[in-house]
């Protein structure tokens, strides 16, 4: 999705920026993690799989994005974004002929990012996503998280980067109604959502999942936009040079 191509968002601990090529060695290597793999409910890709799906992604047409979203409809699902994406391709072209739009952002450590001496691709800690799935509802759409470091997790980041998502869904994209779908035993991910105001919709036996929704009403903006300060937004394209920048030693001049 173009949209958020240029987008870097800062919290607190993290800091989002659109996925990019050079996150794809990391991203790939996290994703052959069976324990990833079984959190996430994902299939494993190739490493050429993986380029293609960060192509694919970059390439989306903002287009397609309905002109009135700003009074619609979420739909947030946890499984990962490669399953949900592909699966959501192979029946959107079926049924309704229409490519899923995502909006697809990695999520960095704020303050190894602050340090321009580590690259880009050594502060990356997980990712998130919203996917617009359904043409007939422009407002709905899904949301995923991962913090795919292990030692990253149980310290607030997957919580400030729901938050810094479901903002950004709801002012940039019009999302109104978010659902996320979760393995049943994932507690800590069930535990993190009902935080956002998150219900009990359905309980797969099947799939042994269950599907969480909120809406967003006052009572959700309240804890979703309460405290505004949280989170800046900046052109990812200047705040990489700048960090690039940063980086460059100073040329010295023998004469
Ligand atoms: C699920 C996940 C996104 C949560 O992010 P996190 O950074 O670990 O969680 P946070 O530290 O922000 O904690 C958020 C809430 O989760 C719950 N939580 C966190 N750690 C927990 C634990 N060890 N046990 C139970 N609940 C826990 C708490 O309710 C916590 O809120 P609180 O701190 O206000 O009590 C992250 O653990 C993760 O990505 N795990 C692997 C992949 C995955 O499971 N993705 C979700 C697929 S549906």
């Amino acid at each position: 999705m173009r949209i958020n191509e240029d987008t870097l968002l800062e919290g607190q601990k993290v800091v989002l920026v659109p996925y990019n090529a050079d996150h794809v060695p990391r991203y790939h290597q996290w994703m052959s993690s069976p324990d990833l793999q079984k959190l996430t409910a994902s299939e494993p890709l190739t490493l050429e799989q993986e380029y293609d799906m960060q192509k694919s992604w970059k390439e989306d047409n903002d287009s397609e994005l309905p002109p009135y979203t700003c009074t619609c409809f979420m739909l947030v699902s946890c499984c990962h974004s490669r399953t949900c994406s592909l699966l959501d391709m192979f029946l959107c072209s079926f049924v309704f002929d229409f490519s899923p739009i995502e909006c697809t952002f990695i999520v960095l450590d704020k303050q190894k990012w602050g340090d321009p001496s580590i690259p880009e691709e050594g502060c990356m800690v997980g990712d998130v996503n919203i996917f617009l799935t359904d043409p007939s509802d422009p407002t709905l759409a899904e949301l995923e998280i991962m913090i795919a470091v292990p030692c990253y997790r149980g310290k607030g980041l997957g919580k400030e980067v729901t938050r810094m998502m479901m903002c950004y869904g709801i002012s940039m994209l019009g999302i109104q109604k978010f659902e996320v779908k979760i393995g049943l035993d994932n507690k800590t991910s069930i535990a993190m959502f009902k935080k956002f105001h998150f219900k009990e919709l359905t309980v797969s036996e099947v799939f042994q999942e269950v599907t969480l929704g909120v809406t967003v009403n006052e009572n959700v903006r309240k804890v979703l936009f309460g405290n505004m300060d949280f989170m800046l937004q900046r052109e990812y394209g200047k705040a990489r040079d700048s960090r690039q920048a940063a980086n460059q030693p100073f040329s010295v001049s023998c004469e």
